[in-house]
């Protein structure tokens, strides 16, 4: 599939001196976890994470697939991430250059964030903050997020992130299901210039019932905005940090001990809490961030996720700062003042290593040909040298593009596939080793047993498609689904399914001369809008759940330009099938009701009525042909099947 010429061979300065040097280093990385799986884990762990207890067991599989790692050793993350520093004599060191919404610079040494961290962690305490409770945060992307994740690090709390741009409904199910009994949230968040709603939703969410575990809700100050405070259950941070001492002995925890529940969608039902693992998740962020981006001492990292997603957690909160790293940490949005915010703060910042996710990339391109002052080429991007990718597949014009104008054609780009449930880096290139393919993730990360396989688990040939799955354990996977096991056992090791591996849910494809993987896209009911992960389920059960108008609804992807896949929704009134403006008016009402139910991310860009959905006779809605639909193409497929054949002429002409 993939000719010699479309190779980027690793830059020879590059491969000679990075900490993985050369394909044959990898090979022998490779061979090496072959050869002994454990005991190389056992090597690494060793190597990247310092234990307070060190461990005897490396892997327990007697209660597969809860499985355990390290189980019997002792540590602390953020000990890890910034005391270690610190007597490293790396105190007066940049740990976080911040940059604001509105430009304003912040820069915090690793002495000055132990110092935050621990009075975070001691104020936590003093709310009666013990090991184990859960700690939800609501907040935008800021050091005081940072601090917040890295304080219950600190106590042993486990911190349950939920992503700004979420509706009250959806932080609602997440306190409940975590049972959390304190929310960390700020006033208001910034961005793009707008002021936005944080400490409001709170309300609005406790409000809606099951909730009650909440004892606390402490409020940074990041707008000053006039808010509502509740007595007594509200405080304001900056009060309650004024007298915290800066020191704060960490909570030595198990290695298994839950560091983080993060929420994400599966096929079925509500957002599933996925539980990672304080040893485990903590080797693989590390391990991860220092070869997949070579990461060096001088380096200015910058990862552009946003905490409230796994890539924030896993190469903002823990990755970089357990490796001492210096990086930028970004409030705002790409697009603001204008589309080369991008290019100004890797030129400014002298950025060495830049991740971001191809829908970013795809909109600074449209932006940049629309408006030649975006440009990349317009800016001294010489700092660059590793440029990665995450989130969804990374269509090669895009990869050319991102590789010749950001990265002047010198950078090797790794093009990352992994998952929330993955705890880091899966499949991906290692820049000093591995040469470049655009579009494909290439070759799994050393100690990683990847694999595509068909139903019964059997290995498919190169060159064949199949299904991705990893045959062994590995330590920072997913431990379980927060209160509801049999759903993580059936969700990622069904009894059904051969061979005993996990299953990450994507189809996968090798190519028959390199063995590189490229993603071929989920092979369940979840869609990647923009990177973000939804449940068509999830939507369909928002929009039914607006009872007064919908009877019936049914939701499917279909590939867009900048967002990767788009969201179109097929739905039935209660009352007559609406047409021209009434449709539109309708469609915006249902938009912003989704928008509400879970948040703006998973409003439908495409809306139709029609006065049923195509349904087989057997009464299943006939999801492969509303793809058809959706994307506009001829219906090929058989629909003698069919109950109501005539619906698909009123859905396809219905916008
Ligand atoms: O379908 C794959 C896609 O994103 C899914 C995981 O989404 P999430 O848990 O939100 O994590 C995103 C950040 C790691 C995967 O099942 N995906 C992720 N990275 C890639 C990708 N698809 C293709 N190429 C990638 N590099």
């Amino acid at each position: 599939m993939f000719t010699t010429e479309t190779l980027y061979v690793p830059p020879p300065a590059l491969a000679e001196g990075a900490h993985v040097a050369g394909r044959a280093a990898y090979d022998a990385l490779v061979r090496e976890a072959a050869a002994d799986h454990q005991a190389y884990w056992a090597r690494l762990a060793r190597e990247f994470v310092e234990w307070k207890r060190p461990f005897k067991k490396v892997l327990d599989a007697s209660n597969a697939p809860f499985f355990k790692w390290f189980e019997d050793g002792t540590l602390n993350a953020s000990y890890n991430c910034l005391d270690r520093q610190v007597h490293a004599g790396l105190g007066a060191k940049v740990a976080i250059l911040f940059e604001a919404d509105g430009g304003e610079v912040t820069r915090v040494s690793y002495a000055d964030l132990l110092a935050r961290v621990c009075r975070m962690a001691n104020m936590l305490r003093a709310q009666g903050i013990k090991k184990g409770d859960r700690i939800v945060i609501y907040m935008s992307m800021s050091i005081d997020g940072v601090v917040a994740m890295q304080a219950c690090a600190r106590i042993g709390a486990t911190h349950c992130v939920v992503f700004g741009g979420f509706s009250a409904q959806s932080l609602r199910d997440r306190i409940a299901d975590t049972g959390a009994v304190l929310v960390l949230t700020a006033d208001q968040q910034v961005r793009g210039g707008k002021h936005l709603p944080l400490k409001a939703i709170v309300d609005e969410a406790i409000g809606l019932g099951g909730c009650e575990a909440v004892r606390r809700v402490v409020v940074a100050k990041r707008t000053g905005a006039d808010i509502a405070m509740r007595h007594p259950r509200d405080l304001w941070m900056n009060d309650l940090l004024a007298c915290q001492a800066d020191t704060c002995s960490p909570e030595w925890v198990g290695a298994e001990h839950p560091l983080f529940l993060l929420y994400t969608s599966g096929s079925t039902g509500k957002p599933k809490g996925v539980q990672h693992s304080t040893g485990g998740y903590l080797l693989h962020a590390a391990l991860t961030t220092k070869w997949t981006f070579d990461l060096r001492p001088e380096d200015m990292f910058w990862c552009t996720a946003d905490i409230g997603w796994v890539t924030g957690h896993t190469y903002i909160a823990y990755g970089p700062l357990a490796l001492g790293a210096t990086q930028v940490v970004f409030e705002g949005v790409p697009t603001y003042p204008d589309a080369s915010r991008f290019w100004t703060m890797i030129q400014d910042h002298r950025v060495s290593i830049f991740y971001t996710a191809p829908t970013a990339i795809r909109s600074l391109i449209k932006a940049a040909e629309s408006n030649a002052e975006t440009h990349p080429d317009r800016f001294d991007l010489r700092s660059l040298r590793i440029l990665g990718s995450v989130g969804e597949p990374i269509n090669p014009a895009a990869w050319e593009w991102y590789h010749r104008h950001v990265g002047g054609g010198r950078c090797p780009i790794v093009d990352t596939f992994w998952q929330t449930e993955t705890g880091g880096h899966m499949i991906t290139p290692l820049p000093g080793a591995t040469s470049l393919v655009p579009g494909s993730c290439t070759l799994p990360f050393p100690g990683i047993d990847a694999a595509v396989v068909d139903e019964t688990g059997a290995d498919v040939p190169n060159g064949q498609g199949g299904i991705l799955v990893i045959k062994k354990p590995w330590p920072s996977m997913i431990r379980t689904i927060w209160g509801d096991p049999e759903r993580f056992r059936k969700s990622y090791y069904p009894d059904d399914f051969k061979g005993g591996y996990y299953l990450a849910g994507d189809g996968a494809i090798r190519d028959a001369e390199t063995g590189y993987f490229t993603i071929t896209g989920r092979i369940d009911d979840v869609l990647n809008v923009s990177g973000h992960r939804m449940g068509t389920m999830e939507i369909e059960s928002a929009l039914v759940a607006c009872t007064e108008l919908v009877a019936e609804a049914a939701v499917v992807g279909r590939p867009d330009d900048t967002t990767g896949e788009a969201i179109c929704a097929f739905v039935v009134l209660k009352g007559s099938r609406p047409t021209g403006d009434e449709a539109k008016a309708i469609a915006k009402r249902l938009r912003d009701w989704v928008g509400k139910e879970i948040g703006p991310i998973a409003k439908p860009k495409d809306i139709r009525f029609g006065d049923n959905l195509p349904k087989t006779r057997s009464g299943k809605i006939m999801r492969r042909l509303l793809r058809s639909v959706a994307i506009g193409e001829a219906i090929t497929q058989d629909t003698s099947t069919l109950d109501n054949p005539m619906v698909l002429d009123q859905l396809m002409h219905s916008n």
